[in-house]
């Protein structure tokens, strides 16, 4: 059984927001090889109070509002806080679903005491930006030999690939500095990238299908995979945004599947210094055979109708 610390900027339920964060949420929770004992919420696709409250209310739809939420960090390390275009729309759900507290504290301390109080046992599923996960290692490197696995949804490996008008990856993108230092860690790492996520992806006949389930969560969430869908046709005229991609859910299956990923050894870095290519990963995929050593394995490909069909039933029933 792995007991789970998922670390996330859900937007799942603010308009014009990404939605894959909660659907991985609601896989963690239903995964019956899964344990989740702590949801840390970050700066990411939405400002961190924001994804606070729509965790807590999420935790709530799904009738386990015992999980604890603790607030995590409201900037990335360095850079200035991305702006969201739904930045001035969220201000009403915040205030609508206002209900619970989050449990006291930050994320990194709580990161840092659940690992160290477990050592060899937590692994934290990091489906946002790094800031975080980072601030928790540099709290006490000790994390990092503590942990038994950090797996991250984040960056592109296989081949250059970007959704938005960034280079690279989001989650990587929007915080660059904390990835290299996670990366730099020394903790047993596993990195899910764009590239394979994007295989992953449900369509509008999967978000009908969710609907006629009937079911809470179900429903809800294919009403919000049809908005996603609309909402990125409005935003990016003339791309073809037909689905909505599952990049966290993956993250959140291998955790107990690995198998349904392609792993291979390799020596990750991330650009730092460059405006221009500003968060983008760097592979050496030879590392397990030259110097210098790898830090990380990378996800290189999946198996999209395994993984499908196994996460579509696990969402219709909840
Ligand atoms: C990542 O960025 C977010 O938009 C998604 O939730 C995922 O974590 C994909 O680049
Ligand atoms: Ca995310």
């Amino acid at each position: 059984n792995r007991r789970i610390i998922l670390d996330t900027d859900i937007a799942m339920g603010a308009p014009g927001s990404d939605i894959d964060d909660g659907f991985a949420l609601a896989l963690a929770i239903d995964l019956s090889d899964q344990s989740l004992e702590l949801v840390t919420t970050v700066n990411g696709n939405i400002d961190v109070d924001t994804s606070t409250v729509l965790a807590l209310n999420l935790l709530d739809r799904l009738g386990r509002p015992e999980i604890p939420v603790v607030r995590g960090a409201r900037t990335p390390l360095r850079r200035p806080v991305h702006e969201h275009p739904a930045r001035d729309r969220v201000a009403g759900v915040r205030a609508e679903l206002a209900g619970r507290a989050p449990a006291p504290g930050r994320a990194p301390t709580a990161i840092m005491e659940h690992v160290l109080a477990c050592p060899g046992e937590i692994t934290i599923v990091a489906i946002g930006p790094l800031t975080n996960v980072a601030i928790a290692l540099a709290l006490e490197p000790a994390v990092a030999t503590a942990v038994k696995e950090i797996i991250v949804m984040g960056g592109a490996f296989m081949r250059t690939t970007s959704l938005l008008s960034m280079p690279g990856e989001f989650n990587i993108w929007v915080d660059p500095e904390a990835a290299s230092i996670v990366l730099g860690s020394g903790a047993p790492l596993r990195f899910i990238g764009l590239d394979v996520t994007l295989q992953v992806a449900l369509g509008r006949a999967d978000a009908d299908r969710l609907i006629a389930t009937g079911r809470p969560f179900a429903e809800y969430a294919g009403r919000c995979a049809h908005g996603w869908i609309d909402y990125l046709r409005e935003a990016y005229p003339g791309q073809e945004f037909l689905t909505a991609p599952m990049h966290d859910p993956l993250a959140v299956a291998v955790a107990s599947r690995p198998h349904l990923v392609t792993w291979r050894p390799a020596r990750v870095e991330v650009e730092v210094c460059s405006d221009i290519t500003r968060g983008v990963t760097v592979a050496d995929l030879l590392a397990s055979r030259h110097p210098p050593e790898p830090n990380c394995l990378v996800a290189t490909d999946v198996d999209s109708p395994a993984f499908i069909d196994f996460f579509l039933n696990h969402v219709y029933s909840l």
